[in-house]
């Protein structure tokens, strides 16, 4: 049996978790609201930010756990990819307090702690996870990748975007829209309330697995720039519409690729991951895939979807069973 303290700060969020083997005890996590008013994430806001949480933020996830630091046996942390200034204050801390306690800690990389997230249990029942090999779509505010998963340690690439990822185009649209950052589950609430049939945007034409979104962003922007030219008010009378809308466009691109790859791979369980997995629309799209492909699917609880320290915990927790461990002059990367 080991207790794993999990910490990630790749971005703005400092997370702390505690794993009793893969069993969740704790995931506390401390988001940065400075960023807010700058409609994006400011690298060294976000580090110092870092700084003043990682010591509480950690004593919290403990303190929730029920357990006290010496009876941790290994410390997983976020490596990269990242901002190298976030990044810098977890692996500082994590090196600092295995050092302290003499329990080695095991570096995880964010993109695989994200994917991994569905093997963190955290009810008492029986709790289904993916077998292997299963595709797992990630799509968060950094990446939008189609994996193919054939064991913890084994992750195949097989699509990725060429330029922006989903997360980014809902940031990027939203901001265009005066709405506030992130975007993304803005767009979500507001789409709600909206017809999805009422605007459309481009598609790209894209080979083989991969994605691009650059040119719905720009669609989108020239859309609305023509439109405010003929009323100012444009976007504030049609916000619902133009969110629904630009998700369904974003979600049906994301689709579109995931099902082929499905196809061609014949792979049936399918996972999802990352921020934009919180999506209603992606999560109610995946889940018809079962009636429609036969799929068994993975959508993961909405607190694992976002940057969390469980999900570098779980990753840590198989590293850890098979001995992988983290020499302590480790630095930290900003790109995979
Ligand atoms: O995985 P994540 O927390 O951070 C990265 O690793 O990038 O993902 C953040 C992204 C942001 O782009 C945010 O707008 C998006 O996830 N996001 C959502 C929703 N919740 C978060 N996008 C669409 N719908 C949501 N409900
Ligand atoms: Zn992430």
């Amino acid at each position: 049996m080991a207790y794993i303290l999990g910490i990630e700060s790749s971005c703005d969020d400092t997370s702390a978790a505690v794993l009793k083997d893969d069993f969740l005890l704790s995931n506390f996590i401390a988001s940065q609201d400075v960023h807010k008013k700058y409609g994006g994430v400011v690298p060294e806001w976000a580090s110092r930010a870092h700084l003043r949480n990682i010591v509480p933020v950690v004593d919290v996830a403990l303190r929730n756990a029920g357990i006290a630091r010496k009876d941790l046996s290994a410390i997983a942390f976020t490596r990269g990819p990242g901002l190298l200034g976030s990044l810098l204050v977890g692996v500082s801390f994590a090196k600092a307090m295995g050092a302290a306690l003499d329990i080695p800690i095991i570096e995880v990389n964010h993109l695989e702690g994200h994917v991994l997230s569905h093997f963190i249990r955290y009810e008492k029942s029986e709790q289904s996870v993916p077998e292997f090999p299963f595709l797992c779509l990630l799509v968060s505010g950094g990446h939008t990748q189609i994996l193919r998963v054939n064991s913890p340690f084994d992750f195949l690439l097989i699509g990725s975007t060429i330029d922006d990822s989903a997360g980014e185009t809902l940031d990027k649209a939203a901001k265009i829209m005066s709405l506030p950052y992130p975007g993304g589950p803005v767009i979500d609430k507001l789409a709600r309330e909206g017809n999805a049939f009422e605007f459309s945007f481009s598609k790209p034409q894209i080979p083989e697995y991969n994605y691009s979104f650059s040119g719905l962003k720009t669609s989108f922007l020239y859309f609305l720039r023509d439109r405010l030219k003929e009323d100012s008010a444009f976007i504030e009378k049609h916000k619902a519409n133009l969110a629904a809308s630009l998700q369904k466009a974003v979600i049906d691109i994301l689709m579109e690729k995931l099902i082929v790859a499905a196809k061609d791979t014949d792979i049936k369980q399918i996972a999802i991951a990352g921020g934009v997995s919180a999506n209603s629309l992606l999560r109610t799209e995946i889940l018809k895939g079962e009636q429609l492909y036969g799929w068994r699917t993975f959508i993961p609880p909405l607190s694992f979807t976002t940057d969390n320290a469980a999900m570098i915990a779980i990753a840590g927790y198989f590293k850890y069973r098979n001995g992988i461990f983290t020499s302590l002059d480790v630095a930290p990367y900003a790109r995979s």
